[in-house]
């Protein structure tokens, strides 16, 4: 099973301060966290699809582009505006079109149509040598017969820049990925993790504007990647560029970036801050991407200004949502609850009505911090829970095969009309 906390806690310049999330608890004692400036309960009851307002002018500014290759469209008229300084990533799964829209920013490739900005200017007048951008490709091979610094001095050589001027600017960067005592070695007496450092360093070198990076973490091993998405975001926070990151990964996404978008099928499905995309995800598809959530089914049932009932064919009470809806009464609906906002006791929640079923624990699996708890419910649902490990361990934790009850409050659920 793909889950995974989201880490999305770096406050990052250009970002929106970090939200923290709840943290993993027995059960949802961790209260709704909303992300900066929202009502609690604001969540999106019609999504649309979202573009992304900055708070700072546009830096990039992507305008309606569509490419398609023959009669398949790999990018389907996204528009998207990127701030000065951000980190920001492209996130979706493989053939979803994120390579070649991050191709398009770097002027390899030309849109199909509409048109993208880069400080004010369109890409497409611009000559290749005087675009501001700088491409670290999905394998960002190093000249295997040079040195570090060889690797590095490569392109400002080829700029025709003085040998001081090289020297200087080589030995710079090196200090700020912390690869200077390295700098005579070939590529092949390096980790991983320092041949990516490298490649990082050649890029920033030519000081772009705007750094495009296709997944920058593919050549690591799980070990160092975490420990390199950090260093990298320090590193980039350094200096003055804006980055663009493609990856694949939602919690590489979420650690490295300041806002993100989720990419299906060349579109854009929705863009957010790593918070904001994880606690309100407006589809179906996002809920599912972002995280590990569990989704039932149904319609609304009663329709009030501050709250909505719905029926769900999986559940034996109602789902109680604590904000209203803009739709029609019977409307389908999909709510998504994630899984460290269920509580799992063995007892029937004190007082509950609503947003509560029983079921059988089906399945645990001890991950380390956390306990991943599956509930079979009578109508043959599944529910993930996700436990805090040393709470089960100080309350007692219910065995396989006992007979639990989940529960949820009124303000986890997020209701998905997409
Ligand atoms: N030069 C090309 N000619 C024809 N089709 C292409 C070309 N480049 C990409 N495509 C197609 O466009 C779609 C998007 O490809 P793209 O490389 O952008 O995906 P991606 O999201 O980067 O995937 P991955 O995560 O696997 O790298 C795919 O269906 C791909 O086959
Ligand atoms: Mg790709």
């Amino acid at each position: 099973m793909n889950f995974s906390l989201p880490a999305g806690l770096l406050n990052r310049k250009g970002s929106a301060a970090a939200v923290p999330l709840p943290s993993t608890a027995f059960g949802a004692a961790g209260a709704a966290v909303s992300p900066p400036g929202a009502r609690a309960d604001a969540r999106p009851a019609t999504p649309k699809v979202a573009i992304a307002k900055p708070a700072s002018p546009d830096f990039i500014r992507i305008d309606n582009v569509v490419k398609k290759f023959g009669d398949s469209v790999a990018v389907d008229t996204v528009s998207l505006s990127i701030a000065k300084n951000e980190l920001f990533a492209l996130l979706g799964s493989s053939g979803c079109g994120k390579s070649t829209l991050l191709r398009i920013l770097a002027g390899f490739e030309s849109a199909t149509s509409g048109r993208v900005f880069v400080d004010g200017e369109d890409l497409a007048t611009l000559p290749p040598y005087k675009r501001p951008v700088n491409m670290m490709f999905q394998s960002y091979a190093l000249f295997p017969h040079m040195t570090v610094e060889g690797n590095i001095a490569f392109g400002l050589k080829q700029e025709g820049a003085s040998k001081a001027e090289i020297r200087e600017r080589v030995k710079d960067v090196l200090e700020l990925v912390q690869m200077g005592r390295y700098a005579q070695r070939k590529p092949h007496q390096l980790s991983g993790g320092q041949q990516q450092r490298v490649a990082l360093a050649r890029s920033l070198v030519k000081r772009p504007k705007l750094l495009l990076l296709d997944e920058p973490m593919s050549a690591l091993d799980k070990q160092i990647r975490h420990k390199t998405q950090l260093e990298l975001v320090s590193i980039i926070d350094k200096v003055d560029v804006t980055c663009v990151m493609v990856t694949h990964d939602q919690e590489e996404a979420m650690t490295m970036a300041s806002r993100l978008a989720v990419m299906s099928e060349g579109k854009i499905v929705q863009v957010g801050t790593p918070s904001e995309v994880y606690e309100y995800p407006n589809t179906r598809f996002s809920a599912q991407f972002i995280g590990s959530t569990n989704l039932f089914d149904g319609n609304v049932v009663e329709d009030e200004p501050d709250h909505i009932y719905v029926e769900s064919p999986d559940l034996e009470t109602r789902m109680h949502i604590s904000h209203g809806i803009t739709g029609p009464l019977g409307m389908p609906v999909s709510i998504s609850i994630r899984p460290e906002r269920v509580v799992v006791s063995v007892t029937k929640p004190e007082g509950a009505v609503d947003n509560y079923a029983r079921g059988e624990v089906s399945n645990i699996a001890y991950m380390g911090s956390y306990t991943l708890y599956h509930v079979k419910l009578a109508s043959g649902k599944v529910v993930v829970a996700n436990l805090s490990s040393s709470r089960l361990m100080r309350d007692g934790a219910p065995a396989y095969g006992e007979e639990v009850y989940v529960s949820w409050s009124a303000s986890s659920g997020t209701v998905l009309t997409q």
